[in-house]
């Protein structure tokens, strides 16, 4: 079986003897496995598209029909989601560019050793440019207190920047505070009342957000109950769009009601995480807010359902859940009492605390899950 790491290698080169050398310096490994080498530039757009390579190397003096330079443009500009390497001499330097769809330069002669290197790192790199692009704004939300919003919220997005995502998560509940009091942060910490809502730039998020220990930044909400009216639905909005360049996941504790806040939170976001119970008040107001959500006109993809303590079925079977929500909910997290109440007494999050539990593996699994489809929407998005 291949590594599931292997990285597909797709060549346009009209110099037999340089593929011939690459094809060599790939012969005695299985990282890197070559799918074909193109010597036509004019039928490599097509043949990105159909075989779907994790990297293409580009020779710069491509000659023919195309020339290198224009190839490069033109998969560029058919966005393909796919890094590219150009293959140059050192009388002909170009400059790694990604604006301009070069995520990496390769100067003859190299050795095998130069050539797996710059692989990987364009790699590395165009994936991290891409998380970003993605710009996954996640919603926690239920139409329903007391499911486990704030507890898959918080662990969530403990999960994503373990996953190597920069990641903020927003206090939304906002007139409560959930984060505030489990997370038993000073009552003088600042909120998000604290940002300035006129002319808020990248320096303010400095002062003003909670750094958690556990590796993720924290935008708390206000210290007071009644402080939360204070906050404005276009407040919020500038604030969401100020984080979205600054961060590459945000996450979002919601509260339970329908608010004008609330709807901004929700239409600014890539996925809701919607979690539904085996209780049956739950299921009815998830059913319920589906309409509601049909009729704003969120697309169902939108809505990701978790089934929260999914081994808690009481007497309810999983197919008439299955049938009230209209189809498999997308993720299951398992109940663990002992766990989820000492975590959140202590304030730190289980996949940290205890990342060997079934809970925290559930948990993990749906960062996974979420990363992966944000990736598979840009890359819909370009094709
Ligand atoms: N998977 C789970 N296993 C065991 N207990 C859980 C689980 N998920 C949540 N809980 C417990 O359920 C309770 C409610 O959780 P949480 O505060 O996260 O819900 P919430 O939806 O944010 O509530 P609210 O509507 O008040 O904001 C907490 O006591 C928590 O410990
Ligand atoms: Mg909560």
């Amino acid at each position: 079986m291949p590594p599931t790491d292997q990285t597909r290698l797709l060549v346009i080169e009209d110099v037999p003897q340089v593929a011939q050398y690459i094809r060599g310096l790939l012969n005695s490994q299985a990282r890197v496995k070559l799918l074909d080498v193109l010597s036509d530039g004019s039928r490599a757009v097509a043949t990105i598209q159909e075989m779907r390579p994790d990297i293409v190397l580009v020779d710069a003096l491509l000659q023919g029909r195309i020339k290198g330079p224009k190839l490069i443009e033109q998969i560029h500009e058919a966005q393909l989601a796919v890094p590219v390497i150009v293959l140059t001499v050192p009388q002909n330097p170009i400059e790694a560019d990604p604006a301009r769809g070069i995520h990496g330069v390769i100067s003859m002669p190299f050795s095998g050793f130069d050539l797996m290197t710059r692989i990987a790192n364009a790699r590395k790199e165009f994936d991290v440019h891409e998380a970003v692009t993605s710009n996954r704004v996640m919603s926690v939300f239920a139409p329903k207190g007391g499911v486990g919003k704030t507890t898959i919220a918080f662990n969530l997005a403990v999960a994503i920047g373990q996953l190597g995502q920069r990641t903020v998560l927003i206090d939304g509940s906002l007139q409560f505070g959930d984060l505030r009091s489990l997370l038993k942060v000073p009552a003088d910490a600042p909120s998000i009342l604290d940002l300035p809502t006129d002319r808020i730039a990248e320096s303010d998020l400095g002062d003003v957000l909670w750094r958690d220990p556990s590796g993720i930044d924290i935008l708390l909400a206000p210290p007071r109950i009644e402080m939360a009216e204070m906050l404005t639905a276009r407040d919020v909005e500038k604030i969401l769009s100020l984080l979205r360049r600054v961060y590459e996941s945000i996450v979002i504790d919601m509260s339970s009601s329908l608010n004008d806040i609330n709807l901004v939170f929700l239409d600014a976001s890539d996925a809701i995480i919607e979690i539904v119970t085996y209780d049956s008040t739950t299921i009815h107001n998830t059913v319920a807010i589906a309409d509601t959500f049909r009729s704003i006109g969120y697309p169902a993809s939108k809505v990701r359902y978790l089934v929260n303590r999914a081994d808690s079925a009481g007497g309810i079977e999983a197919t008439s859940l299955e049938q009230a929500l209209g189809r498999v909910p997308e993720h299951r997290v398992m109940s663990d009492g002992k766990l989820v109440i000492q975590s959140n007494n202590e304030g730190v999050p289980f996949v940290l605390a205890s990342p060997d539990s079934q809970i925290a593996k559930d948990i993990t699994r749906v960062a996974a899950d979420l990363l992966s489809a944000g990736q598979r929407a840009v890359a819909a998005g370009r094709s």
